[in-house]
């Protein structure tokens, strides 16, 4: 269902240095199959169709900036000096003022799901509440705030990890760190926060006191999986957070007509598209933005980074494919290795221990053992022989090999670019080609003259 929250600004939080990762990269920078964690979240909150987007950014602005670029509707803002959530949502106050309503989402939370935003909007609307903490109760409560509720139920306060007392350890309900909060209201009860507490820290959660102080309306709404709330504070819940969002990210594609082998060895990244009735096989790893059209056969132990496949294209085992396109019905290894710009046409064939780099490769072509193809544009129809190397190095500069069509080219030849091989033409195996070739015949170098030696006789064992 589309959303379109149109008196809406989003205030992301993503200042923290993240200490407990134990990294230079800015905590919210981190990816999480794939992509990183403030994407993530980012695009969980597009999805609203928010009035805005306000980003408070501190640590590593530069990074993240760089990251993220600018998309539309979103401003920076940045904490200079870390002082704590609440002096985090404060910088935003000057950002989008004729907003009504405030989201405040920290950036490392990169499972939430759109739907739970919304519904914790939702709800907040239909009970006309002034302030709304999205809650979970999930099996470990460590480091969260706790959520302190009286006889009654209503939300008293929410009690960080480090200042709570035994008691209040043991409460389950805890604090996602989210909130939907009327705007006057939310600026001007942040002016009262104070940092009296075991971080010395401005914390958003004392807002539910002073809200309950001021007469206004708390509830705190409790989401049904716990795990979407999943804070990355170091690289532990990084692993896990990765793991729960690779089992849905796997379940997601099974709906979608995918088979998938021995899925618990399996990496599928979060931005990649496979077709259905593709069968993805043990081993393999889907990455980056990674398009597989219909009836692929990938694996097992296949690596493909950044590349784009059409339909019906096998990838034999232990082959590498990297920022490369493939067309139609072709297929690729076992052990096969294609680098950046391998740009293969349909129905192309290339076996193991093949190389290709920043080549063009026509319709049905085949290179099936042994070979290294590199900065070359070949036809259709050509058939390359076992141990076939474009020398394209000179050693200082790279040089281009251009091969026609239907072109047959004998093992172990050696074209020494720049160089080109007309359409039809024949090589002979062993040739060092160092000239242009003309079409059609056959062409061959200089080869040592075969002899035979009448009474040579093949030592045995033991003979000094
Ligand atoms: C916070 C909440 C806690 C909640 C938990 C959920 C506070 C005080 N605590 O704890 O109640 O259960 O999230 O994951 O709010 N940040 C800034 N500027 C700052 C401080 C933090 O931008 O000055 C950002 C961080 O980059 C991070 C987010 O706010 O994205 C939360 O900060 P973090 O230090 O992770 O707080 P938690 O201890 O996880
Ligand atoms: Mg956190």
């Amino acid at each position: 269902m589309p959303y379109h929250f149109s008196s809406l600004q989003v205030i992301v939080l993503a200042a923290g240095k993240g200490t407990r990762m134990a990294s230079n990269l800015p905590k919210v920078l981190h990816p999480v199959l794939g992509k990183s964690m403030l994407q993530h979240v980012l695009s969980s909150i597009e999805s609203l169709l928010p009035k805005s987007i306000t980003l408070v950014a501190g640590h590593g602005i530069d990074k993240l900036r760089s990251f993220i670029g600018q998309p539309e509707n979103l401003t920076w803002v940045e904490q200079k000096e870390q002082l704590g959530t609440a002096h985090a949502v404060l910088q935003a106050e000057s950002s989008d003022p004729d907003a009504e309503l405030v989201l405040i989402v920290c950036a490392d939370t990169p499972l939430l799901q759109t739907s739970t935003l919304a519904d914790l909007i939702q709800q907040h609307l239909q009970q006309q509440a002034d302030v709304s903490i999205l809650s979970a109760q999930p099996s470990n409560p460590y480091g969260y705030g706790r959520i302190v509720r009286d006889a009654q139920g209503q939300v008293t306060a929410i009690i960080e990890e480090k200042d709570a007392n035994a008691q209040q350890r043991q409460i389950q309900e805890v604090s996602s760190g989210i909130f939907c909060v009327n705007r006057a209201f939310l600026f001007q009860a942040l002016q009262n926060i104070g940092n009296d507490n075991a971080q010395h820290e401005y914390y958003l959660p004392d807002i539910v006191p002073i809200a309950l102080h001021a007469g206004k309306k708390v509830q705190a709404i409790s989401m049904d999986n716990s795990d979407e709330m999943l804070g990355i504070n170091d690289r532990i819940q990084l692993a896990q957070a990765e793991h729960l969002m690779q089992q849905d990210v796997i379940r997601e594609w099974r709906k979608q007509g995918v088979t998938i082998e021995q899925a618990d060895t399996v990496r599928i990244e979060a931005s990649v598209h496979i077709g259905a009735d593709s069968v993805i096989k043990a081993g393999t790893q889907l990455l980056g933005s990674t398009h597989l059209g219909d009836d692929c056969v990938v694996g097992p132990y296949a690596v493909l980074q950044d590349s784009w496949l059409e339909d019906g294209i096998t990838v034999a085992p232990f082959s590498h494919l990297e920022r490369c396109n493939i067309g139609d019905d072709a297929n690729i290894g076992p052990f096969a290795r294609l680098r950046p710009g391998a740009k293969l046409d349909e129905a192309v064939k290339i076996g193991n221990f093949v190389e290709v780099k920043q080549a063009v490769i026509g319709r049905g072509s085949k290179v099936n053992h042994l070979s290294y193809i590199g900065d070359t544009v070949m036809g259709e129809d050509c058939n390359i022989g076992a141990g076939t190397i474009t020398c394209n190095y000179d050693g200082a500069n790279k040089h281009q090999t251009n091969i026609g069509h239907r072109v047959f080219v004998g093992s172990d030849t050696k074209l020494v670019a720049p160089v080109a091989v007309g359409s039809g033409a024949t090589i002979g195996a062993g040739s060092i080609i160092t000239k242009d070739v003309k079409e059609d015949g056959l062409t061959l170098s200089a080869r040592p003259e075969q002899r035979h030696v009448k009474n040579w006789i093949r030592p045995k064992k033991g003979d000094r």
